[in-house]
């Protein structure tokens, strides 16, 4: 769709973008898991280069998506799998953009045999953090590690609550975050996951806020790699 027409404006750009969720194994045969599908991951991954990005995918578990063209494909299951994948190879690009759904905990122990019923079978499942791989882009920026120049893209998917609607809790995100760009999707009421549409804003650390007509995952792709190459340092 649209291929004729598409800038070549990220050409000699490297991105490295996340997508999928991750799966965090209780036992040999059993994970937590997400029901991230990875399709705003892959419609990023596929227009950036479309646009003349080298772009490495870091892909966990996502649905049946066929690999976007002309990408390097890295796949992952887990969190910490994820996160040595991503470090590793944003130290040489210009952006990256943190799309996946990274399982906030894992269980603290993982059982080497499959967990029976019976006497000892257990009544909860004790989890840990794991490290947040977004917050740690930033401070490798930070220590120098990454480059001053690389630009950190993180995803929020946020619903109002009691102590405030979508976009405080996006904003308050952001802040808290450190990244130049954040990509807030309304969720709730089917929103976002599992569906092909999605809508929100983009927030930049700047102080700008723009909304996203509802659309395609491609069309929301498609204004935060406009965002993306507005703050790019030109090569
Ligand atoms: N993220 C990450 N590593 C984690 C968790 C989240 O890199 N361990 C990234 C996501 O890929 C996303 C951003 O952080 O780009 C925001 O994720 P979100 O789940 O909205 O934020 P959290 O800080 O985990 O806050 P919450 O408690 O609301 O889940
Ligand atoms: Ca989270």
């Amino acid at each position: 769709e649209r291929t004729a027409a598409l800038p070549r404006d990220l050409e000699g750009h490297r991105l490295v973008v996340s997508a999928g969720g991750t799966r965090e194994p209780l036992d040999p045969v059993r994970f937590l898991g997400n029901r991230s599908s990875g399709k705003q991951g892959y419609a990023l991954a596929r227009l950036a280069a479309q646009r003349g990005a080298q772009v490495t995918l870091v892909a966990g578990a996502v649905a049946d998506l066929g690999d976007p063209a002309a990408v390097d494909v890295v796949r992952v299951r887990t969190a910490e799998e994820m996160r040595e994948a991503v470090m590793k190879h944003a130290v040489d690009a210009d952006a990256v953009i943190m799309s996946a759904a990274v399982a906030d905990f894992r269980p603290a122990t993982v059982a080497t045999s499959k967990i029976k019923k019976g006497a000892d079978e257990p009544d909860s499942i004790p989890l840990i953090r794991n490290e947040d791989i977004l917050a740690g882009l930033v401070q490798a920026r930070r220590d120098g590690t990454l480059a001053s120049s690389t630009v950190i893209v993180g995803f929020a998917a946020e619903t109002g609550d009691a102590s405030g609607g979508v976009l405080d809790h996006a904003r308050t995100k952001l802040a808290r975050k450190g990244c130049d760009l954040l990509v807030v999707n309304a969720v709730g009421d089917g929103k976002a996951f599992e569906v092909d549409h999605n809508d929100g804003w983009l927030l930049g650390a700047d102080g700008t806020e723009t909304a996203i007509e509802p659309g395609s995952k491609s069309l929301m792709a498609s204004r935060v790699l406009d965002a993306l190459a507005g703050l790019l340092v030109p090569e």
